[in-house]
């Protein structure tokens, strides 16, 4: 696993807007899990797409089905039935290997909890995607350098730092730091190898007001700048009011929902 090829199922600009403008298409999906000898039916015949650049937010009840579906996104785990698609490329017909390949080439996923890799320092727990992507090689600097697109890998993964004001904790274990440390190291870290697709769980959930809105800044300006396309389970009021659409989960299908009626509790 560790050894695929690397380079062969990152999504071309021409696939970024395969499938009709949805970049995200999830059609008749339904995912059940078999507890005890009885099926529960967390996802139920769910139609859902998110067009480039889009940035979606999730709500949804604990329990829900909103990890599931982002891990369905993910490629982390796979439909009952129905199809996933991103960019084109249908990850549920994917073997695991290339599911994994995909997702480290194409997405980014920052977790509800943050698994960072103990055993390396901050810098390298943002390397290691790049590595992974086979994108650690220096780039040209030309394009979006704003943006950190373009950068060496190590450059691009200090820039990330220093966006989430940790510049001074590259060399720190992650076991130093504290709960909102850590998660601002993991969303770096979801965003090092220039995701197309981030999914994020609860991303400021750990964190005080004023670095959530560093967060939730990085995050808004990277889809304008590049183009990311993210979905974000999130009932933070200024991440529902800084997206573009929003979601929620309810009895296993989306939703759409006003600004109003996603605050109105
Ligand atoms: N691997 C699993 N095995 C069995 N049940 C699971 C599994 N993962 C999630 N579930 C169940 O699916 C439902 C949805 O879970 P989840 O997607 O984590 O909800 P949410 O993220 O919205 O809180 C829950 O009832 C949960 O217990
Ligand atoms: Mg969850």
């Amino acid at each position: 696993m560790e050894s695929a090829p690397a380079g062969s199922t990152r999504l071309e600009t021409a696939a970024n807007d395969a499938g009709g403008g949805k970049f995200v298409r999830l059609e008749a999906v339904c995912k059940s899990y078999d507890e005890h000898g009885s099926r529960r039916d967390v996802l139920r015949d769910l139609d859902f797409s998110i067009g480039r650049g889009q940035f979606v937010a999730l709500l949804g009840r604990s329990g829900a089905g909103k990890s599931t579906l982002l891990n369905l996104l993910g490629g982390l785990d796979v439909p009952t039935s129905g199809s996933v698609s991103v960019g084109g490329t249908r990850i549920d017909g994917l073997s695991e290997d290339e599911r994994t390949l995909f997702r480290r080439q194409n997405l980014g996923f920052v977790f509800q909890a943050y698994n960072l890799i103990p055993t390396l320092n901050v810098l390298d727990n943002l390397l290691l995607p790049l590595e992974l992507a086979g994108r650690s090689g220096p780039k040209g600097r030309s394009a979006a350098q704003k943006s950190g697109h373009g950068r060496s890998a190590r450059e691009r993964a200090e820039w990330l730092l220093e966006e989430v004001g940790l510049a001074d904790r590259g060399q720190s274990w992650p076991d130093r730091l504290s709960g909102g440390e850590q998660q601002r190291v993991a969303i770096a870290r979801a965003l090092a190898a220039e995701p197309l697709l981030l999914l994020a769980d609860e991303p400021t959930g750990n964190l005080d007001y004023r670095t959530g809105r560093t967060v939730m800044d990085l995050l808004h300006r990277l889809v304008r700048d590049t183009r990311t396309t993210m979905l974000v389970v999130t009932h933070d009021r200024d991440f529902l009011q800084a997206s573009d659409r929003i979601v929620r989960l309810h009895e296993g299908r989306i939703e759409q929902i006003t600004l109003d009626e996603a605050t109105a509790r």
